[in-house]
């Protein structure tokens, strides 16, 4: 009933057909064309090996299936190429089942089978563009049998002489790291890579690009879409994210709950701030109820997403530094006169650290009668209470 009642309600003030912030994966909406978009697609045309790297929750699957889904659709791609998108990590197997839809006449056992086959069936004129998410699993890892390791170097192979056929391009995503890995394991590969793209996080312009892209899908063409979040709140939304998409979207679903859930008109940026210790808090802690429906799996990739985030130069931080940082951890807002006092140092001490650690990210400002307040964002909260 209360889940009706909020779809009744995003209807009919903001026009959504649906929930816009959900986390799955939609082919059809993009952000960052020009940034990330177009020097991928490009390789389209001189590329041969691509590989695409990048954090938990950075987009991966997503650049796959957008090109997957455009590739389909676009008629101008649709005449020259046929994508083949592969989901799972891939093995001979999988490969040989992807490739199934055309199918062959003959048997396809070894990979010369599988080139000339091709080329027999797309006449030169048209490219299968291989879209393979999860490469990471290709790599060895610790625990792999020898079966196993004999099995990934075969299907590097594989990997290799499709690329060397003049109708294949081969598009690879996986965590960060795992080219090198690849190429270790197997040089040949190394030589056909066109380009290494990194998925950076997202830059507040592109963040706000995948909330208004989102809106626009669930709202009818006839409507103009409507954003609650201030300019303000975006910007605070990139940063308790860390400009992560699936951080972004999952920001995004706590605050328009908050909104709907308190009556509010729209979600400015204090609102994200304040609920952003309440969306680490489940996302840190893994005996909450909420976590227990994620799943662990999830819960351990977020988590160690976050841990990536805290990745700071500690050296670069004296005692004093520290004390006044474990001092913000268990308080909403802190005043240079709070910290000095709470701290035991002097007023203008207080106040050069202050700065200090809102020019290394730990904390922003806000005005506060004739000084300024500071308030550490909640991911390093954890971090300084346990100290
Ligand atoms: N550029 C983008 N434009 C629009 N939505 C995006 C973009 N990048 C990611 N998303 C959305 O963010 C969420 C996470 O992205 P995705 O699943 O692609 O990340 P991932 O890197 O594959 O994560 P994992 O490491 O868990 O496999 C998805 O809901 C996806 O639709
Ligand atoms: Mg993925």
């Amino acid at each position: 009933m209360a889940e009706l009642d909020y779809l009744e309600r995003i209807k009919k003030k903001y026009g959504w057909e649906s929930f816009p912030f959900s986390l799955d994966l939609i082919p059809e909406v993009f952000a960052g064309k020009e940034k990330i978009l177009n020097p991928i697609m490009q390789q389209l045309a001189f590329g041969s090996v691509v590989y695409i790297e990048g954090g938990y929750g950075s987009g991966k699957s997503q650049v796959l299936k957008h090109m997957n889904y455009k590739l389909n659709k676009d008629p101008a791609y649709a005449s020259r190429y046929i994508p083949v998108y592969i989901p799972e990590p891939l093995t001979r197997e999988v490969l040989l089942s992807a490739f199934s839809r055309f199918d062959f006449k003959r048997r396809i056992e070894r990979i010369g089978d599988l080139v000339e086959a091709l080329d027999g069936e797309l006449g030169g004129k048209k490219h299968v563009v291989l879209l393979v998410d999860e490469a990471q699993e290709l790599a060895v890892h610790e625990n792999d049998t020898p079966d196993i390791v004999s099995e990934k170097g075969t299907t590097l192979q594989w990997i290799r002489a499709l690329a060397d056929s003049r109708g294949c391009k081969i598009f690879l995503t996986g965590l960060i790291n795992f080219g090198k890995k690849l190429n270790e394991m197997f040089r040949p590969l190394e030589d056909r890579v066109t380009l290494k793209f990194t998925l950076e996080r997202m830059d507040v312009r592109t963040t706000k690009e995948l909330i208004m892209e989102r809106i626009k899908h669930f709202t009818p063409e006839s409507q103009k879409p409507i954003s609650p979040f201030t300019q303000e709140a975006i910007e605070m939304i990139n940063v308790v994210s860390g400009g992560y998409p699936r951080a972004i979207l999952r920001t995004c679903q706590e605050a328009v709950i908050d909104m709907l859930t308190n009556n509010r008109e729209s979600i400015d940026g204090d609102r994200i701030i304040r609920l952003s210790g309440r969306t680490r808090e489940v996302v840190m802690s893994p005996s909450t109820e909420s976590a227990i429906r994620e799943g662990k799996r999830d819960l351990e990739r977020e988590m160690k997403a976050i841990k990536d985030q805290l990745a700071y130069d500690k050296d670069a931080l004296n005692t004093t530094e520290l004390e006044v940082l474990r001092f913000l951890a268990t308080r909403e807002e802190v005043t240079p006169q709070g910290a000095a006092d709470g701290c035991g140092i002097t007023q203008g001490t207080a106040g050069n650290i202050l700065r200090k650690l809102k020019e290394m990210g730990f904390v922003f400002r806000k005005p506060h009668g004739r000084t300024h307040s500071y308030t550490m964002y909640s991911i390093y909260r954890r971090e300084f209470t346990q100290a």
